[in-house]
């Protein structure tokens, strides 16, 4: 089985090579640094169309065959919405929906000359739920979960699946080089300063979740996708009915969480006046 991961050099998409290398499968992997994992690196960046396009030709022509796609790079940012620069906007974009756009359509045609293949693309609960402070982000993991489900349409009566992953927080190193400063800094410091403004204003705590393993996230993402079509996955215990909630009463769900975003409010000010 060949495999292709984007963004394989740490975090989930190590993990994913990792799980892949156990069940003996044929791991390239792909980002801009190297890694030292047993697995075909290659160098390329992802949010270069060029570079995407290249890949693709390469694995087919080296390997023969690609059975799975995993489009995992990705990156988040911290800014407000008048803080984010046309620049940072466009580079969010690029490296989380472009490129899985780019290597999707040229994946497409061979998949389809094979009747078969995995196009799975690595989104967010940031792709179904509104978070504030990283909208770039947001919108791109919401673009690829639109994506996703528009491409299932089109491979209706075929055998090439496509799957979406939204998973909620994993340990890795996502959140510390987030563009614009660290993600993980305002939620560390807006955590505590939520309670004290529920307990203030006689408000709920936001429903957070627990952070999950790298590892353990990637072994949820490959039992989930082994036996083909799969509806999206869900990581993290309680998300899918977040998310379900998103579709049917998104005031309501943002309202859950009044004590955790006034308090996010307040942090992304102090640091920015
Ligand atoms: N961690 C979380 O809590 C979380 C939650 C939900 C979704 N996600 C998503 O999960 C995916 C993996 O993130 P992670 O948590 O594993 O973060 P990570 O440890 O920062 O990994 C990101 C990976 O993407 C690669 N990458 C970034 N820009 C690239 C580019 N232009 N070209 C090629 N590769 C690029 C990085 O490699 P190089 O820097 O070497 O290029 C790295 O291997 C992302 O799509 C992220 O949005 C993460």
């Amino acid at each position: 089985m060949i495999v292709l991961i984007t963004g394989a050099s740490s975090g989930l998409g190590a993990a994913l090579a990792n799980v892949f290398i156990d069940r003996k499968a044929t791991v390239i992997g792909v980002s801009r640094r190297s890694t030292a994992l047993p697995i075909h690196s290659y160098n390329a960046d992802v949010s270069v169309e060029n570079q995407c396009v290249q890949l693709i030709r390469h694995v087919i022509s080296e390997y023969g065959r690609i059975d799975i796609l995993i489009n995992n790079a990705g990156r988040g940012n911290y800014a407000s919405v008048e803080d984010t620069t046309t620049q940072m906007w466009h580079e969010i974009f690029a490296v989380n929906v472009d490129s899985m756009f780019w290597l999707t359509r040229e994946a497409l045609p061979h998949m389809r000359s094979c009747n078969s293949g995995h196009i799975v693309n690595i989104a967010s609960t940031a792709g179904t739920i509104g978070f504030p402070y990283n909208a770039a982000y947001v919108a791109a993991k919401h673009a690829a979960v639109g994506f996703t489900a528009a491409l299932r349409t089109e491979l209706m009566g075929t055998d090439i699946n496509a799957t979406v992953v939204c998973p909620a927080g994993v340990i890795t190193d996502w959140g510390n080089v987030t563009t614009g400063g660290s993600i993980n800094a305002l939620y560390a410091k807006a955590i505590p300063r939520s309670r004290v403004i529920a307990r203030e204003q006689g408000l709920s705590l936001a429903p957070l979740f627990k952070l999950v393993a790298a590892d353990s996230a990637a072994q949820t993402i490959v039992d989930s996708i082994d036996g083909g079509r799969c509806n999206d996955i869900f990581t993290h215990e309680g998300s899918r009915d977040l998310a379900v909630q998103a579709t049917i009463n998104r005031i309501e769900l943002e309202e859950r969480h009044r004590a955790l975003f006034l308090a996010m409010q307040e942090v992304y000010q102090a640091d920015h006046e």
